[in-house]
C-alpha cells in the first residue's frame, strides 16, 4: 500500500484550490493538489464575464466601496448568506483583483475620453477621466449598483487559471493530476487525509496530511441541462457526507443561470446582457421591462429566470423538437464589441449553430433558456473554513461558507474562489503550525482496504439488466422535471421517492467490464451512486423549506418566511439510512449589519417578518446615529465587527477614496 505524505491537502484544482495551494505553500508548507483533470482544464476555465471587486475605476463604478458591494451581496441573497463572510469577502476582493493582475492576468483597462455604451436598448456617451486611463475596467452585471465586475473579454476565468496555476507551479505546489479522491481518512474526529484512485492505472493509495481541503466546485451535473463541466458532479461532498460528521449546507440552494445556450448548456456570458444585450420572445418582444420595470435584463438572476420560465409558460417560448427556449439579441451592440469583448460567446454560437450573434435582426438571434449553473449549497463550514471534522477545511463553490445564501450575484464566484483561497489558506496553515500527523497507521490501510474492496465488489458483480448510465439519466430526468426552477410539496415528494427507488436500483448494477485499471463505466458506477445521494440531499431540503427565497421558489409557499426560515440547512446521512437527516442552524438577525427587508422586485409584503427585525433595524439606526461623525469604516465595525487574517486588512485604495 502506497501513502504520500504532506502538510496539506487540496483536493480540486481550480481557482479555489490553487490559490489554497498556494497561500499554504507560501507559509511553509508543503502542499498536494490532487486533480481529476489538468489544472488548467478545471471548470474554472468556464468563469466567463468576470469578477466583482469595487475598485471604483470608471465612470459607472464611482461611488462604489466594499459597503455597496456588500449590500448588493446581501439583498442578492435574500438575506440568506452569512454576512461575516460577505463582509470579509467584499474587502478582500479589490486586493485579489490588483493581486491576480501582478501576476499576468490581462484585464481590460479603462481608456479615458468618450466612452460608448448600449445601456436599456439605447447608445449613451459618458467621459471616463483622465485619472482613470490605464486602470481595472468593468462591466455592468445583474442585482449591482454599479459596475463592478472586472473582466478579460469573456474569458476571464480562462486568463485567470492560467495566471494561478503558473504561480501555484512557481511556489512548487505538488500538483498531482488524473486522480480521484474516493473517501476521507478520519478516525471520527479528525481528518488525516484521503483515499485516492489513481485514474490512469487505478492504483488506490492514500494521502496523509495535517490539514485538507476540499476545493471540488458544484455539483451541477445531477441535473440535464447545466452549464457545468462533465466534471462538476458533487462526488466530493457524498464523501464528505460519508464520514458521518462533517455536514452538507443549503443544498436546495440550486442556481440557474439566465442564458444557457440551447441545447448544448454552453454559457453565454451574462456580460451579455450586461453590456446591453436584451431577451426577446418568440415575437421578438423584449419582455423584461414589463415585469422587472427597474433592472430589466439585469435584475438578479433568480428574478430574470423565474421571469423567462414565466414567459414560456404564457406561451411565448420559441417551440421547437427539443424544447422551447427564449432569444437573446447582442447584435445591437455591434460586431467591434462583440468580436473584442464578448468573442467566446461569438465563436460557441457558430461552431455550436452556426450562428454569427453579430449579424443583425433575427439571423443574429441567440437561442437561450435558463440552465443549472451554480451550487450555493456546499460542504458546511465557519468563515474560517471548517468544517465539523477537525483537519477538513472546503473552500469555493464547494463549500457552504455562506457568502450566498439563496442566490449568488454573477462575478461574486470566481472572485470567491480565489478570495477564499487567500483568506482560507490562511486560518488552515495557522491550523497547520499548531497541529502534527497524528494517525494510526491502522485507520490509513482499513480506509484504504475498504476502498478496495468496494471496487473489487463492483467489478466482481458481473453485468446486469440495469445499467449505471440509465440510472444516472433517470436521476437527471427527476432533477430536472421536479426539483426545478419552480418547485412545489407534490413534485418534491415525487422526487425524493424517485431518488430513493433509484438508489436501491443502482445497488443492484453490475458492470461488465472487470477491468480495475482505465474502466469508465466503474468510475461513472462509483460516481453516480454518491450523486443519487446528492440529489436525494438536494430534493429532501427543497422539499422541507416551506418558503420562497432566493432561488428557491416554492410555489405553494411563496412568501419569504423569515419567522420560521431564517436558517441554514444542515444535512446529514446516517450510516446505513435511506435517505438525509436534516437539521436547521439559526441565522441570528441581532447580530446582522443589514436586517432582513425588501430586495427590490415584484411586489412589497410578500415576506414573512421575523420577529425580532424591527428591533435590530431600531439597532441599527441607533448605532449609525451615534457614529455619525465617524468615518464609515468605524462605524461598519460598530455595526458588525469581523475577523480577517492580518494581512488582508488593509484598506483598499480607490481614486476618489
Ligand atoms: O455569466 C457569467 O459570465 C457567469 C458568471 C458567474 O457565474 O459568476
Amino acid at each position: 500500500m502506497k501513502v504520500y505524505y504532506s502538510d496539506a491537502i487540496v483536493v480540486g484544482g481550480g481557482l479555489a484550490g490553487l490559490r489554497l495551494a498556494i497561500g499554504l505553500e507560501k507559509r511553509g508548507h508543503k502542499t498536494t493538489l490532487l486533480s481529476l483533470v489538468p489544472v488548467k482544464r478545471s471548470h474554472s476555465c468556464a468563469a466567463a464575464g468576470g469578477m466583482q471587486a469595487s475598485l471604483a475605476n470608471n465612470y459607472k463604478g464611482q461611488g462604489d466601496n466594499e459597503d455597496v458591494h456588500f449590500e448588493d451581496t446581501v439583498k442578492g441573497s435574500d438575506w440568506g448568506c452569512d454576512q461575516d463572510v460577505a463582509r470579509m469577502f467584499t474587502h478582500v476582493a479589490p486586493k485579489a483583483v490588483r493581486e491576480l493582475a501582478a501576476w499576468g492576468v490581462p484585464w481590460n483597462r479603462v481608456q479615458s475620453g468618450n466612452r460608448k455604451a448600449i445601456i436599456n436598448g439605447k447608445e449613451e456617451i459618458f467621459e471616463e477621466s483622465k485619472n482613470s486611463h490605464g486602470l481595472i475596467n468593468s462591466r455592468d452585471f445583474g442585482g449591482t449598483k454599479k459596475w463592478r465586475t472586472n473582466f478579460v473579454a469573456d474569458a476571464t476565468g480562462h486568463a485567470m487559471i492560467y495566471a494561478v496555476a503558473n504561480e501555484a507551479i512557481h511556489h512548487e505546489v505538488n500538483i498531482q493530476e488524473r486522480k480521484e479522491v474516493i473517501s476521507i481518512i478520519h478516525d471520527g474526529k479528525t481528518c488525516s487525509g484521503v483515499v485516492v484512485r489513481d485514474l490512469i492505472n487505478g492504483e488506490v493509495a492514500a494521502y496523509v496530511a495535517k490539514a485538507t481541503c476540499i476545493a471540488t466546485g458544484g455539483y451541477g451535473r445531477i441535473y440535464q441541462n447545466t452549464t457545468n463541466a462533465v466534471i462538476c458532479e458533487g462526488t466530493a461532498h457524498a464523501i464528505v457526507l460519508d464520514t458521518g460528521v462533517a455536514r452538507l449546507g443549503n443544498m436546495e440552494a440550486v442556481q440557474f443561470h439566465p442564458t444557457g445556450l440551447v441545447p448544448s448548456g454552453v454559457l453565454m456570458t451574462e456580460g451579455c446582457r450586461g453590456d446591453g444585450g436584451v431577451l426577446l420572445d418568440k415575437d421578438g418582444y423584449r419582455f423584461m421591462p414589463d415585469y422587472e420595470p427597474e433592472k430589466k435584463e439585469l435584475a438578479s438572476r433568480d428574478v430574470v429566470s423565474r421571469r423567462m420560465e414565466e414567459h414560456i409558460r404564457a406561451g411565448k417560448g420559441v417551440k421547437t423538437p427539443i424544447g422551447e427556449h427564449l432569444w437573446l439579441d447582442i447584435s445591437i451592440l455591434g460586431r467591434a464589441h462583440i468580436e473584442h469583448n464578448l468573442r467566446d460567446v461569438q465563436e460557441a454560437c457558430i461552431d455550436f449553430l452556426g450562428i454569427d450573434p453579430a449579424n443583425k435582426g433575427k439571423e443574429g438571434w441567440i437561442p437561450v433558456r435558463p440552465m443549472q449553473h451554480y451550487s450555493m449549497g456546499g460542504i458546511r463550514t465557519n468563515y474560517k473554513g471548517e468544517t465539523a471534522l477537525k483537519g477538513l477545511f472546503s473552500c469555493g463553490e464547494a463549500a457552504c461558507w455562506d457568502m450566498h445564501g439563496f442566490n449568488r450575484l454573477g462575478g461574486n464566484s470566481v472572485a470567491e474562489t480565489v478570495v477564499a483561497g487567500m483568506i482560507i489558506s490562511e486560518y488552515m496553515a495557522d491550523y497547520c503550525d499548531e497541529s502534527e500527523v497524528n494517525v494510526s497507521s491502522k485507520i490509513i490501510e482499513d480506509a484504504v482496504k475498504e476502498q478496495i474492496s468496494k471496487i473489487n465488489e463492483v467489478t466482481s458483480k458481473g453485468k446486469s439488466k440495469q445499467n449505471t448510465h440509465d440510472v444516472r439519466a433517470k436521476m437527471k430526468q427527476v432533477m430536472t422535471e421536479k426539483v426545478g426552477i419552480f418547485r412545489n410539496g407534490k413534485d418534491l415528494k415525487e422526487a425524493v421517492d424517485a431518488l430513493k427507488e433509484l438508489r436501491e436500483e443502482h445497488q443492484k448494477v453490475g458492470i461488465s467490464s472487470s477491468y480495475k485499471e482505465v474502466n469508465p463505466e466503474l468510475v461513472d458506477y462509483m460516481r453516480t451512486e454518491k450523486m443519487l445521494k446528492i440529489s436525494l440531499c438536494v430534493a429532501a431540503g427543497a422539499l422541507a423549506r416551506e418558503e420562497s427565497r432566493g432561488a428557491h421558489t416554492r410555489e405553494d409557499f411563496p412568501k419569504r418566511d423569515d419567522k420560521n426560515w431564517l436558517v441554514r440547512t444542515l444535512t446529514s446521512w446516517k450510516q446505513g439510512a435511506t435517505e438525509p437527516t436534516l437539521t436547521y442552524e439559526k441565522l441570528d438577525i441581532m447580530k446582522m449589519e443589514i436586517p432582513p427587508g425588501f430586495r427590490g422586485y415584484g411586489k412589497k409584503g410578500n415576506t414573512e417578518e421575523h420577529p425580532d427585525t424591527e428591533k435590530r433595524l431600531k439597532e441599527v439606526e441607533q448605532i449609525k446615529e451615534k457614529m455619525k461623525d465617524a468615518d464609515r469604516y468605524e462605524t461598519q465595525k460598530a455595526l458588525m465587527s469581523f475577523d480577517l487574517p492580518k494581512k488582508y486588512q488593509e484598506k483598499n485604495q480607490r481614486i476618489g477614496g
